[in-house]
């Protein structure tokens, strides 16, 4: 049932606005306008730059020498320098590299496939308690809670303590509506976090145990002076908070995109019902076709050209790798939801020096998420009432989604 993005006419008025609800609605056609119209996008109301095609947005992720990641990577939040918050995710090479350094051997496809059965039975407990319901949440009930019981298990959070941090860390995202501010609850459970953070590395630092917790409690990494040095316990919980909300939103938006672009397309379902070997590639085609991560956004550390325009030092521009996986210019028949397409290259993990350190685990938590749900449900419908999306900038997916049992 997917079909072509509506054309936008090369002289519409449109403007590419990620806070729009429009935009979370459908951003596609107007991706498309912005790939064909105005490849290098400027936005002056809110002072940025986009890009959209896939060859511009490659070239990009693979220049981080003129495109900076330390001003943050979501728009609203870009207002100046991150580099002191500790999270790789907003520095630039060398101190990049040296952290990415000290994390990337727990994440490698051959350490991540180790997980596999932990994960599986993660997944088959979620999943069992469903199965005789007429209709269930699916992101409630399963999607949001497999990343996170994955890398709390990763972490080593005991299991007795998942629930009520889980729901602390809800609390502290929790905002009133019309008001960015978080509420005294929301500073009272991020206090709380934080003081049960600093007991679990104290609590290594007695009593090592084997998990990743202990690991980054015990590394020594060069400091800027070259000599070695324990992390702080700062930049341990900056560490935890980079995994746990990189992690979970994302795992747990793709696959609830996954089972509403399944439940709209029958025929793809049944091809992965029918042989679930093809799973793996529906996980790639979905991240291609409506990913988690819409754009990254990165700041110029000089002038850049893009199509004949000049983009000043410190202009923002967001690589908008949702739209790149659309571009026809690289995928034929874009809008075509195909659980069988070739996907050679992919940008939904971003590229380059960032690209997702958690890709393998993204995969692998994905792609068992999908057979495991189908296994138990190969039909099922998605009532129109049961979708709930999430608004934020950049993070796309929902915030519900209702599944009925055919
Ligand atoms: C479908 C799921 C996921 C998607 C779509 C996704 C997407 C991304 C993207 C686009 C980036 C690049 C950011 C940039 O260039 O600025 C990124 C980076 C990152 N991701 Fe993921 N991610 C996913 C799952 C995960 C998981 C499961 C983990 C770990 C538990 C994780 C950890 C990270 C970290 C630590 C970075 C920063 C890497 C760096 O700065 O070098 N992600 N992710």
């Amino acid at each position: 049932m997917s079909g072509p993005a509506s054309v936008l006419a090369p002289d519409a008025d449109v403007e590419y606005d990620p806070f729009s609800y429009e935009i979370d609605r459908d951003p596609y056609p107007v991706y498309r306008w912005m790939r064909d119209h105005a490849p290098a996008y400027r936005n002056e109301r809110l002072d940025f730059w986009a890009l959209t095609r896939f060859e511009d947005n490659l070239a990009a992720f693979l220049d981080p020498a003129k495109y900076s990641s330390t001003w943050g990577t979501s728009l609203e939040f870009m207002d100046g320098p991150k580099d002191n918050m500790g999270l790789m995710i907003y520095m630039d090479a060398p101190r990049h590299t040296r952290y990415r350094k000290l994390v990337s051997k727990v994440f490698t496809p051959g350490r991540v496939a180790t997980l596999e059965p932990m994960i599986r039975a993660t997944a088959v407990r979620h999943l069992d308690a469903l199965v005789g319901q007429p209709r269930f949440d699916a992101v409630r009930e399963f999607t949001a809670r497999l990343p996170m019981d994955v890398i709390s298990t990763m972490l080593g959070i005991p299991e007795a303590d998942r629930a009520e941090v889980q729901r602390k860390a809800n609390l502290m995202l929790h905002r009133e509506p019309g008001n960015p501010r978080p509420v005294p609850e929301a500073i009272e459970a991020s206090l709380e976090l934080l003081r049960y953070w600093s007991e679990q590395i104290e609590e290594r630092r007695r009593r090592p145990k084997d998990d990743l917790m202990t690991k980054l409690v015990e590394v020594e990494i060069a400091g800027d002076d070259g000599t070695p040095q324990r992390l702080t316990d700062d930049e341990i919980r900056a560490f935890f908070i980079l995994l746990a909300t990189a992690g979970n939103e994302t795992v747990t938006k793709l696959l609830a995109t996954a089972f509403h672009e399944l439940a709209k397309n029958p025929d793809q379902r049944r091809i992965l019902v029918e042989e679930p070997r093809w799973i793996a590639n529906a996980v790639e085609e979905t991240l291609r076709y409506d990913p988690p991560s819409q754009y990254q956004g990165r700041v110029t550390t000089r002038p850049v050209e893009w199509h004949g325009q000049r983009l000043p030092e410190r202009a923002r521009v967001l690589l908008i790798n949702g739209a790149s996986g659309r571009d026809e210019r690289r995928f034929p028949d874009p809008d075509r939801f195909d659980v069988r397409r070739t996907i050679d290259l992919q940008l939904g993990f971003g590229y380059g020096r960032h690209i997702c350190l958690g890709a393998s685990l993204a995969r692998l938590e994905s792609r068992i998420g999908i057979e495991e749900f189908l296994r138990r449900w190969p039909e099922y419908h998605v009532p129109p009432e049961g979708i709930e999306r999430m608004h934020s900038s950049n993070v796309r997916g929902f915030a519900g989604l209702v599944v009925e049992a055919a």
